[in-house]
């Protein structure tokens, strides 16, 4: 079997050699390599290189001669970081071994990025007679990571103008809400909204003419920005045309508005409701059923209005239903936010565990329904982030 060759075995044979041949194969073993290779002598002024391998000239473009006796901060130049070349002057006085990145000159006066390691050789006393340095060129490496520096720069600064807008977005939605919620003396109100954190489209509102009160409970299509414009768009016509005599009307007004408005593939969800003291008229555009507890039964009962989103189908003939109310009785009107929550299990909340939460609930106060309502969902999603806004609405005649 053949023998394995040890370190120790190549360093005996090289030591069988004739001392010149071992010199030689030494130096050429050096000037083969492609990195840069010096010597200094410690012992004579300043520092000076004794020795240069040809890496070290193809490097430069120096050559030995004209390196040999002087020291090598010839490399540097107007644009070499003094830090540096403090850290390596510190390193060298303290005879410590040091690696760090500069920029050097060459002979032509090019710049390259020199990986300089310098390590001290003791003598058998302990006394520092020379350092090694090793030169290497890592200009590519830097310009590379130059490049990636920059792109990330970029990217960090497009992802601060999106949180910008995000902000923006989530402020101009809560601006177009109402500051406060009406007060009359036979309804009771309570409201909760909860942002996702991609800011959606939920809008609610109410305005009061002489004891007639109008509500509205809207969603627009998408997020962002664009759904904050269309959600400003609507209360500015709603605030135009909340007098007008019908829900209906109201919402064949905004929505032939909108559709002039020219929003493209972006639409509004509303339900709009005219409440006085005895009776709700409701008509909806797109939104979800609403849910009416008829108090003398004790039954939940499905307000389903079909009807097209507002600011697409301008001539849609919205429908309206009118209840006749007595105390106790009470709404729940809400956006597609909470039956679309999904719990991390993937399942939706869904229509018929709000039906059934909302029929043991109803006959609470209008803020406990609220509250329950949104602890049930709180529990539901668990660690699963809300997908989108969630707004519930609760109307008791008192
Ligand atoms: C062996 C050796 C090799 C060196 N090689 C380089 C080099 O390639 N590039 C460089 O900028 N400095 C190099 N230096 C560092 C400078 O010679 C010098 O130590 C440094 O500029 C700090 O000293 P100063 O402030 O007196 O200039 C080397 C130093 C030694 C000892």
């Amino acid at each position: 079997m053949k023998k394995k060759i040890t370190d120790l075995d190549k360093v005996l044979l090289l030591a069988d050699r004739p001392i010149k041949d071992q010199l030689l194969l030494k130096d050429r073993a050096l000037a083969a390599t492609a990195e840069g290779i010096t010597i200094s002598d410690n012992f004579q002024p300043d520092n000076p290189i004794v020795y240069a391998n040809e890496g070290f000239e193809r490097l430069t473009g120096y050559s030995i001669e004209d390196v040999l006796g002087k020291n090598c901060r010839f490399l540097q130049g107007e644009q070499t970081d003094q830090n540096t070349i403090d850290e390596i002057r510190r390193s060298v006085e303290e005879e410590k071994p040091c690696s760090v990145e500069i920029l050097n000159y060459r002979k032509d006066g090019s710049t390259f990025w020199n990986l300089l390691s310098i390590t001290p050789i003791r003598d058998d006393s302990g006394q520092v007679t020379n350092f090694l340095g090793i030169q290497s060129d890592i200009t590519e490496r830097k310009k590379y990571e130059a490049t990636l520096y920059n792109v990330l720069a970029k990217l960090k600064a497009q992802n601060q103008r999106m949180v910008k807008d995000l902000e923006d977005a989530r402020k101009l939605q809560l601006a177009m809400l109402p500051a406060d919620l009406p007060e009359l003396p036979h309804l009771e109100i309570a409201v909760e909204m909860r942002t996702a954190q991609e800011v959606g489209g939920d809008y609610y509102d109410f305005h009061l003419n002489g004891d007639q009160l109008t509500f509205a409970i809207g969603d627009a299509t998408g997020h962002g920005l664009k759904a904050g414009t269309i959600v400003t768009a609507t209360k500015t016509l709603f605030n135009s045309f909340f007098t007008l005599d019908t829900p209906q009307e109201i919402l064949t007004e905004i929505s032939k508005s909108l559709k002039m408005m020219g929003f493209r593939n972006m639409y509004m969800a509303m339900l709009l409701a005219k409440i006085s003291d005895k009776d709700m008229v409701i008509s909806s555009a797109g939104m979800p059923f609403a849910y009416y507890f008829k108090a003398s039964d004790k039954t939940v009962i499905d307000i389903e209005l079909k009807g097209m989103p507002l600011g697409g189908f301008p001539e849609f003939k919205y429908q309206s239903r009118k209840i006749n109310f007595s105390q106790g009785d009470t709404f729940l009107f809400l956006s597609d936010g909470l039956a679309e929550c999904f719990n991390p299990a993937g399942e939706a909340f869904g229509e018929e565990r709000i039906k059934d939460l909302f029929e043991q609930m109803a006959p609470q106060s209008a803020e406990r329904i609220i509250a329950e309502m949104t602890q049930a969902a709180k529990e539901w999603v668990g660690s699963s982030q809300p997908q989108d806004d969630k707004t519930l609405i609760v109307m008791k005649i008192k």
